[in-house]
């Protein structure tokens, strides 16, 4: 797939197969990940990789819970409201797979860089017919003291991407977008 064509097709994907995609792809889709722009060059990216399924359950579970029970710090979730009290919702849409993105605050440029980081492993992912969205929902369940504990994850670490990801079940048509606001030209 050509570099145009790939940005110009690339969707977030909610609906996956079950093969599961190999350790050697993952590390590969880091690594282009990291080829990202890098202010001041200092790569503040680190990852983290879940294939745990019955992990990947409990977190979206906890990650319900800790939403509604706090739905009025996060007013813009109340439209979501029956998605996240439905018990078949999975807010990583059953994936078998997590990529999540941390930042190392020590770098000013933390957040461009690993959204930058994301978007290469999104894109990148794609063009091998792997399907990818970043999970909003996970931002705080993923970025707990505990759960930086768990997986060996530094304090100074933010989380800036959690993404599911899955072989994709069916081929989406390309994004919709509005017409560009373009202040001059
Ligand atoms: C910062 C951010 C947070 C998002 N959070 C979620 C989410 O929690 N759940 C979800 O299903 N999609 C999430 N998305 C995906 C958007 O819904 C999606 O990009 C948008 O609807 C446009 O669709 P497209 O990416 O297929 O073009 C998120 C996207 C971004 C960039």
């Amino acid at each position: 797939m050509d570099t145009l064509e790939c940005i110009n097709s690339k969707r977030s994907v909610r609906a996956y197969t079950n093969e599961i995609i190999s350790e050697e792809t993952l590390t590969n889709l880091i690594e282009l990940g990291t080829k990202a722009s890098t202010g001041s060059g200092m790569e503040p990216w680190g990852f983290v990789i879940i294939r745990d399924k019955n992990e990947i359950d409990s977190l979206s579970e906890l990650s319900k819970k800790y939403l509604l029970d706090n739905l009025e710090k996060y007013p813009y979730l109340n439209q979501y409201e029956s998605w996240l009290k439905s018990p078949e919702y999975s807010i990583f849409n059953n994936a078998n797979t997590l990529l999540l993105v941390y930042g190392n605050t020590e770098s000013h440029w933390y957040i461009y860089d690993c959204s930058l980081a994301a978007s290469n492993i999104m894109l990148a992912a794609h063009s091998m017919e792997i399907g990818t969205c970043w999970i909003g929902f996970a931002e705080h369940t993923l970025n707990t003291k505990e759960f930086k504990e768990k997986y060996n994850i530094p304090d100074k670490y933010e989380l800036v991407c959690p993404m599911s990801m899955g072989y994709m079940k069916t081929k989406l048509s390309q994004p919709k977008r509005k017409k560009p606001v373009i202040f001059h030209k």
